[in-house]
């Protein structure tokens, strides 16, 4: 067989390769960085290729392997059914949020007896550290077998002994391996690093979980290094100052994007949180400068409470504050409001919060957050046990929202008995009161 043998430079940084050395690099401007490499490419002629077939797809037989059933219902309805053996699994997040925390209760959830094992390499911290997490969160079994390494190979080597059902990886940016040339947590190590361990899940047919630290840019481990190598991204988040937490998925090769998980950190770990509405609303919700409205996030919808509180300006711009919610949004609805309402806001700072710390992207609050507005602005009160659906458009148009019965029977649930919003459907006992314009919303709603 013939074989070349070339020298090139590789960026021990970010693995951009070049024929000849240089100063910085041209990808990623480290300086300083290139390594000479030598590169053994074995050249196979067509002829010389044997034992490659064509596969027709009528003829390919799925061997399916079940899924993995977690005890934690809401991270299998995330994952849509359990965890696939043989997938890889990226979990990222900002530190301390709780992802080792996350893994260990699921490590031990999918565990029914003395058979399924599960393999814990950490690098991120020692035996003792995380015997001392599993006794928080009340958790011992000898089927949980843990391997305090940063080295990729020694993960390797024990994967292929033991054979376990799982194995979690925390974290990525602590994996090194021999074969690249650069340090811990840079692009090189990490993507060669998670290429293995993908070939170690689809060769043994081992579920992966991989723990990534999100980057200043919101990205797991480098931009979009990984995202499009495995199987499955899923983000933990929420603000570290609340209780809650949510497991949200942005890739699923084996199901839908579009389910939420939501869980609450308590002094023993994470606890999955069934009614999440109650969570969200507050006691005496009904305050000047208060909405309520119904968003849905996959088959879920919960009530949400949305606060907005205007103020004269001390600056030439005022100023336009917005938690949870695009900034963009708010602007646009103020603008609505400014427009259509005759409202001056110009002279205003507005301040929009969602409760709780939840963060969406639902239009259908829209309406809810616009009279949130309009009744501080105005100082007056939403009559009571009120709840507000509709998508706004710019000529102040209310526009019908999806999943309507859902989340009036959420509303419904909660014990509020007024509607506003653009349909009209039967209903038990909520009254829908129809409103097409931002005009007519806001003569209903401060009747
Ligand atoms: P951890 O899982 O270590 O976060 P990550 O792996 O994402 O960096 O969780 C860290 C935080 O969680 C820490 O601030 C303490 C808190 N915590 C609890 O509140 N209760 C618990 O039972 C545990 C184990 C952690
Ligand atoms: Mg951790």
């Amino acid at each position: 067989m013939p074989i070349s043998t070339k020298k090139y430079y590789v960026c021990k940084n970010c693995g951009f390769s070049s024929a000849k050395w240089q100063g910085q690099c041209p990808s990623c401007k480290q300086w300083n960085s290139f390594l000479l490499t030598e590169f053994k490419e074995p050249r196979k002629a067509a002829q010389e290729i044997i034992n490659i077939k064509k596969n027709p797809l009528s003829e390919i037989e799925i061997n399916s392997i079940p899924r993995i059933k977690t005890k934690i219902q809401e991270f299998d309805r995330v994952l849509g059914g359990g965890i696939v053996p043989g997938s890889v699994t990226i979990i990222g997040g900002d530190p301390g949020i709780g992802k080792s925390t996350l893994m260990l209760q699921v490590a031990f959830s999918t565990i029914k007896d003395s058979l399924q094992k599960v393999l814990y390499a950490s690098g991120e911290e020692s035996l003792e550290q995380i015997k001392l997490r599993a006794e928080r969160l009340g958790i011992n079994s000898s089927s949980i077998n843990l391997l305090n390494t940063t080295k990729i190979e020694e993960m390797e080597y024990l994967t292929s002994k033991e054979k376990p059902d799982l194995l979690i990886v925390d974290s990525i940016q602590t994996a090194t391996s021999d074969d690249f040339p650069s340090q811990a947590g840079s692009i090189l190590q990490v993507r060669g690093c998670a290429s293995r361990l993908i070939q170690i899940a689809k060769k043994e047919k081992i579920a992966v979980f991989i723990i990534g630290h999100i980057t200043k840019g919101g990205e797991v481990a480098g931009p979009k290094a990984l995202e499009h190598m495995v199987d499955t991204v899923l983000y933990f988040s929420g603000d570290k100052n609340q209780v809650f937490r949510v497991l949200r998925i942005t890739k699923n090769r084996f199901g839908p994007t579009s389910e939420i998980g939501i869980f609450e950190m308590k002094n023993s770990g994470l606890r999955q949180v069934k009614n999440v509405s109650r969570m969200f609303l507050k006691e005496n919700g009904e305050n000047i400068g208060v909405a309520h409205s119904v968003i849905t996030e996959g088959t879920r919808s919960f009530l949400v409470e949305i606060q907005a509180l205007t103020n004269s300006t001390f600056f030439p711009y005022p100023k336009r504050t917005a938690l949870g919610i695009d900034l963009n949004r708010l602007q646009l609805l103020s603008a609505v409001i400014c427009k259509h309402l005759k409202i001056n806001l110009s002279n205003k700072d507005i301040y929009l919060n969602i409760a709780g710390g939840l963060k969406t992207e639902d239009r259908a609050i829209d309406l809810a957050i616009s009279l949130a507005i309009v009744s501080s602005a105005k100082d007056r009160k939403i009559i009571p046990k009120t709840v507000i659906l509709g998508e706004l458009g710019l000529s102040q148009e209310v526009k019908p929202v999806s999943q309507l019965d859902n989340r009036i029977k959420e509303a419904e649930q909660m014990g509020f008995v007024f509607c506003i919003c653009p349909q009209t459907i039967k209903t038990g006992k909520i009254q829908i009161k129809k409103a097409t314009s931002l005009e007519q919303a806001v003569k209903i709603a401060f009747k």
